[in-house]
């Protein structure tokens, strides 16, 4: 379990959680959630083609959940503050962020969690 507090606004690249559930709970602000589903059929396992499918924002007392490898990206302002629950510890496992506007896949590592 993770509480996120931050001060600082900030745009993640979408991403996996690996083979673990996630769960984001809202408590201060907000959070902008996109899904994101893959195009191509996944055979280039360093390039991906993404296309949004969900687009919500979780307010103070929501929770969003993260499940069977579900691509998404986070957007939130100054001071938004959540909890994030995951069902195994993501230091450990292997997961994927993509680069948005070249396609690029890139695993992603310890310190680099969201
Ligand atoms: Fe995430």
């Amino acid at each position: 379990m993770l509480a996120h507090i931050n001060d600082k606004a900030r745009v993640s690249p979408p991403h996996d959680h690996g083979a673990s559930w996630a769960i984001y709970g809202q408590a201060t602000q907000y959070t902008d959630m996109i899904e994101w589903e893959r195009e191509d059929n996944g055979a280039d396992p360093k390039h991906a083609k993404l296309k949004p499918v969900k687009k919500y924002r979780l307010t103070p007392g929501k929770a969003g959940i993260y499940q069977d490898g579900t691509i998404h990206s986070i957007d939130y302002p100054d001071y938004a503050r959540f909890i994030r629950v995951t069902g195994a510890n993501l230091d450990k496992i292997p997961r994927i962020k993509i680069d948005l506007k070249t396609g690029e896949v890139a695993q992603m590592y310890t310190g680099s969690s969201s």
